[in-house]
């Protein structure tokens, strides 16, 4: 229960994020973003894991520009972010405010980057969460430079990190509080 083995743990999950960015069968992969919406409720959904960054401590993942979560970030930027590690019985839960990046520099590289296929995902003319109507079938998908003006690129800046480690041997769990100033203070946690 040493200061070496808090750093270990917090260096580990960073490993880990980055492992899941590449590795699309990692636990990390896909991860619960959660959200406030203007009423003040959670809102949470499923979000693929595109980026993670130990040195700006930063999460990042792609939104559709037209969709209710780039709304509610844009209000309020307060987001947590879950994952869960099945293989690694490891739970991490990534709080911090989210940064949104459309038609910059930052969105126009991971569209360059981005397979055809998931460029695709904004094409479609309709805003997500839209009502869908019988007529919606014959409207035609927007050209590409159109569909670039949906992608949403968002880095979610870490300012607490917890995670919580299952075993037979007894369960772990540590907070960790990255300040602004790039300090980080790390602490364990009745799991
Ligand atoms: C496995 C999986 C991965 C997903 N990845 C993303 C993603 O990376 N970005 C995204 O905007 N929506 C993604 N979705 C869809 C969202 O979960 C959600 O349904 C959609 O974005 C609308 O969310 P909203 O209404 O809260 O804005 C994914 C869904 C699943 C099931």
């Amino acid at each position: 229960m040493d200061a070496l083995n808090l750093t270990d743990g917090y260096n580990r999950v960073w490993q880990e994020l980055a492992v899941a960015v590449k590795n699309r069968r990692h636990g990390f992969r896909a991860f619960t973003l959660a959200t406030v919406d203007a009423q003040g409720f959670p809102q949470a959904r499923t979000m693929v894991l595109r980026g993670a960054n130990p040195e700006s401590r930063t999460i990042r993942f792609h939104c559709d520009a037209r969709s209710p979560k780039t709304s509610e970030l844009r209000e309020n930027p307060a987001a947590c972010a879950v994952f869960y590690g099945t293989d690694e019985k490891l739970q991490v839960r990534a709080y911090g405010a989210v940064t949104i990046h459309r038609n910059d520099s930052v969105s126009e590289e991971a569209w360059s980057e981005m397979q055809p296929m998931s460029r695709d995902a904004y094409r479609t003319p309709f805003a997500p969460g839209s009502r869908r109507v019988e007529e919606d079938r014959d409207r035609e998908s927007l050209p590409p430079p159109d569909a670039y003006k949906n992608l949403v690129v968002c880095n979610l800046t870490v300012s607490r990190l917890e995670w919580l480690s299952l075993s037979s041997e007894g369960h772990e769990r540590v907070r960790h509080d990255l300040a602004s100033d790039g300090g980080l203070s790390s602490h364990w946690v009745h799991p």
